[in-house]
């Protein structure tokens, strides 16, 4: 398990804990942190009782239960609820993970629940992603060409598509981006492993014609090299991807060139 330290505003006082269920037998206990940077008070864990005979089996289910049946104010992300669209991340009993992947019967006891670690709080679990979306950004996520344009598309062999797995099943949640300890000292220049396995990801497509140009954008102390393998990022991934390697095999590109 990836213990993980607390969002940077983490001054956190007990909040309120709401009333139980009544009748219900088979409670689970939600300490879920809440703050409204607008409000002017610290953060606060807020406690819930789930009734889980009348939930579905997932934190998600329980966290939207919450919403709709207790507190309405609770404020998260979420949208496709099958581990496609990276919005629900979020810090659960200690690890970056996705709330609609996450079954309420892997967490034994209250379940914790924290917005992503080392990003500013836009309010309760919702965290501030502008700057991990820039840094996507500026690594060039499209295809760049110099050839002309093919009449009908731009074709790939077999064996090079597949070195491609791995890697386009990226969804963006940055789970692994939070869980890296370089990250959170040096989020404004190091890219972060999401980045670098999406930098990668177009390096190796054997359609692209910018790979020189690329490797050279990454050619900085801060950018590729603050990565020290420690491997928080390939344990936190709920796609069971490997950032950690994609960054290896950035490195030793890198190298390679130079020989
Ligand atoms: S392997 Fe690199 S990117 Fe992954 S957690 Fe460690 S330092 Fe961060
Ligand atoms: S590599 Fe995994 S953890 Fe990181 S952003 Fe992509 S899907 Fe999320
Ligand atoms: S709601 Fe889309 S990944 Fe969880």
């Amino acid at each position: 398990m990836v213990q993980l330290t607390l969002p940077k505003n983490s001054r956190i006082t007990k909040g309120k804990s709401w009333p139980k269920p009544q009748g219900a037998t088979n409670l689970k206990e939600f300490r879920i942190y809440r703050f409204d940077p607008d409000g002017g008070e610290n953060p606060r864990l807020d406690t819930y009782y789930v009734d889980l005979d009348k939930c579905g089996p997932m934190i998600l289910d329980a966290i939207i239960k919450i919403k709709n049946e207790i507190d309405a104010t609770l404020t998260f992300r979420r949208s496709c609820r099958e581990g496609i669209c990276g919005s629900c991340a979020m810090n659960i009993d200690g690890t970056n993970t996705l709330a609609c992947l996450k079954g309420i019967d892997e967490v034994s006891g209250a379940v914790s629940i924290y917005p992503l670690p080392h990003l500013p709080v836009v309010k309760d679990l919702v965290p501030d992603m502008g700057q991990f979306y820039a840094q996507h950004r500026s690594i060039e996520p499209w295809l760049k060409t110099t050839s002309p344009e093919p009449e009908k598309e731009w074709l790939q062999s077999h064996e090079d598509r597949v070195k491609l797995d791995g890697l386009y099943e990226c969804i963006l949640c940055a789970c692994c981006q939070t869980s890296c300890p370089s990250y959170w000292w040096n989020g404004e220049r190091y890219l972060g492993p999401a980045v670098l396995l999406q930098a990668y990801r177009w390096v190796i497509d054997s359609r692209d014609e910018a790979t020189g140009e690329r490797l050279d954008a990454l050619e900085d102390p801060f950018r590729l090299y603050r990565c020290h393998t420690i491997l928080n990022c390939t344990k936190a991934c709920p796609k069971n991807l490997n950032p950690g390697k994609a960054i290896a095999e950035l490195k030793k590109m890198m190298v390679e060139r130079q020989l």
